[in-house]
């Protein structure tokens, strides 16, 4: 999400650093920027669309002279991509320009701050803040300022900053987004990635946490939070140009598995206040939550699958009726839609033809659409009357996980808040669960760093012809899921079953070693499932267990267990759903198979 270069020393800037975003191009954006500081002012020129535009308009950045400056490739989150919205921002003056990697969460409240002090906003983005609270803090001294502003915004950041009374430096910090400093030999660097700079130079200094990092042509000094001076060791990059781009990782979809924590985070924080959900786009009162007599929700793959999931926990917390329709269906069935429904629809590229012909379907017929959408200004972002974005950031991986993700997460904040409005969900029930949703970054990162077990087992199944999982209510939906991951990505014929279905013909497909996933963390539901786990049990099936820590009692039926955290029944999806995805992923490492883009499949399906 976002990709920030900065360079400073004795060649012409501009050159190196749309050299270097076009290293960062893989992370996704829809416009991109430069400041260059010419000897006198801050020049700046701004794009929408591919760098190439940037490219062509500076001349490839020839037509912006200077040795110092920043550069930035925007994937739009707050405002949609255009040029106003494109970095660097600015303060009033252009005395202070700023590029930006992340989101600053209290925004909002420090725009109105800002606003009533007289400061006069030209973006709609959350980055323009950070502009301007640098002007207001900023009293000759750019270390003070930058490190009071650190203390100000709450939220993620990267940060590229150029100040114009001190033009010999570039000052960059960073909090829970990516930034790394590179001493070249001409000058120095910084960007979100190492590839932007591995043409200049392996030496690279990775910045941590409320890091601060002052660049100099020929100096790189660092600095805490407190603006006091620190010691930090460069590491040299051993790694090629595409190993750099994936992170180090093997493939995207490993690293996207992997920025899950983040992602959640992301898209839960900023709407979690005081034990109070606030979903400021909803745009709906209490009244008009209090009338909503049904939901219907529309998505293909694996958006219907957490449209499965959280049809259970609008009905179980909320009591709203839920319809989930795939929008292929949905679209040619007639679909009935009376005055009071919402309209659901799901998408992470939010261009997928089906949803968007379900979404439009909708609104002929007069019935209120909600969009939770990835990727900014997308059609389905821009058609539906209301917009909540997960903040997910770019999807390489044709196959979906951190995306996924965060799509569950923006579906129980919406479930606990009109559960909580409609007066099913006290806020003392509502503190308990929005607890146990902080808790699920952490329980995934502890999952994910069980890979090796789970890569162990995996490459025992990587000849298997057909697996089946199994599961009931959540774990049922947890089940569509797994299923798909792994025929997406592995091409093992594997289909899910509501576990109690079994017996009604697809038992007769288990012999000798096919191998069962089961799922089961439902408490209501354990014994019921236990049953249809001896059943398969039984008729030769290899089990493997996926429920929860303190269920031991599992360990008698299965032949392999994984245990997930506790959490509460509703949020069970988002830790179950990490061991199998890994489980598909190393399976189809381990067959060869082109993990990010399998055969056959379209990251984004925007034909019907
Ligand atoms: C494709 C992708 C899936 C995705 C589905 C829906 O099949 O491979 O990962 O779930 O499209 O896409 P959307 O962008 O609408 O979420």
């Amino acid at each position: 999400m976002c990709g920030i270069v900065g360079y400073i020393g004795k060649e012409q800037a501009a050159p190196i650093l749309l050299d270097g975003l076009s290293k960062l191009e893989y992370r996704g954006y829809d416009s991109a920027g430069m400041a260059v500081y010419d000897g006198e002012k801050i020049n700046c020129a701004k794009a929408t669309g591919r760098l190439k535009v940037l490219y062509d308009l500076t001349h490839g950045g020839e037509t912006m002279p200077g040795c110092s400056g920043i550069g930035h490739t925007r994937w739009a989150t707050h405002g949609a991509p255009s040029d106003v919205n494109a970095h660097p921002h600015f303060n009033a003056d252009k005395t202070i320009a700023v590029v930006h990697n992340g989101i600053i969460e209290n925004y909002v409240k420090l725009k109105k701050k800002l606003t009533d002090k007289g400061y006069e906003f030209r973006s709609e983005t959350d980055t323009e803040v950070v502009a301007h609270l640098l002007d207001y803090y900023y009293k000759g001294d750019p270390l003070e300022a930058v490190t009071k502003v650190m203390h100000r915004v709450e939220g993620s950041y990267a940060l590229g900053i150029i100040f114009l009374e001190h033009p010999d430096v570039i000052y960059s910090v960073r909090k829970d987004s990516p930034l790394i400093v590179g001493r070249g030999k001409t000058g120095n660097l910084i960007a979100s990635d190492v590839p932007a700079v591995l043409k200049y130079t392996r030496d690279v200094y990775f910045i941590e946490n409320e890091e601060i990092a002052r660049l100099s042509a020929e100096d790189i000094a660092f600095f805490n939070v407190d603006g006091e001076p620190i010691e930090k060791e460069s590491k040299t990059i051993e790694w090629d140009i595409n190993a750099a781009e994936k992170g180090g990782y093997e493939h995207f979809m490993l690293k996207e598995m992997n920025e899950q924590p983040k992602t959640v985070r992301d898209t839960m924080n900023p709407r979690i206040k005081d034990d109070q959900i606030v979903i400021e786009e909803l745009g709906m009162t209490d009244d008009e939550i209090r009338a909503i007599k049904k939901i219907h929700i529309v998505a293909c793959g694996s958006a219907y699958h957490t449209g499965v999931t959280s049809k259970y926990i609008f009905e179980g917390l909320a009591r709203i009726p839920v319809e989930v329709d795939v929008a292929s269906e949905f679209r040619y069935r007639n679909p009935i839609l009376e005055e009071g429904a919402l309209v659901l629809i799901i998408s992470q590229s939010g261009e997928t033809a089906d949803s968007l012909a379900a979404l439009r379907e909708a609104k002929k017929q007069g019935i209120q659409t909600l969009g939770i959408v990835n990727v900014v200004g997308s059609s389905i972002a821009r058609e539906a009357d209301k917009v909540m974005y997960t903040w997910a950031g770019p999807e390489i991986a044709v196959a979906t996980t951190k995306a996924y993700s965060a799509q569950l997460i923006a579906q129980y904040l919406l479930a606990i808040k009109f559960a909580n409005v409609r007066g099913k969900l006290s806020d003392t029930e509502m503190a308990a669960m929005l607890k146990d949703m902080k808790k699920l970054p952490d329980q995934i990162e502890m999952l994910l760093n069980n890979k090796e077990r789970i890569q162990k087992f995996a490459n025992r199944y990587i000849a298997a012809k057909d697996v089946f999982f199994i599961g009931r209510g959540i774990d049922y939906a947890i089940s569509l899921e797994g299923s798909l991951k792994l025929k997406e990505i592995s091409y093992i014929h594997s289909e899910a079953y509501a576990a109690g279905e079994l017996k009604h013909g697809t038992i007769s497909l288990i012999e000798d070693g096919t191998l069962v996933a089961a799922v089961a963390t439902q408490d209501d539901l354990f014994k019921k499932t236990l049953s249809n786990i001896v059943e398969v049990r039984t008729r030769g099936a290899f089990v493997m267990a996926v429920t929860n820590e303190g269920n031991t009692e599992i360990e008698k039926n299965a032949d392999y267990v994984i245990y997930i955290p506790q959490t509460n029944k509703y949020f069970t999806n988002s830790l179950a759903i990490i061991p199998l995805q890994l489980f598909s992923y190393y399976v189809s490492v381990g067959k060869g198979c082109d993990v990010d883009k399998p055969r056959n499949l379209a990251k984004s399906v925007t034909v019907e």
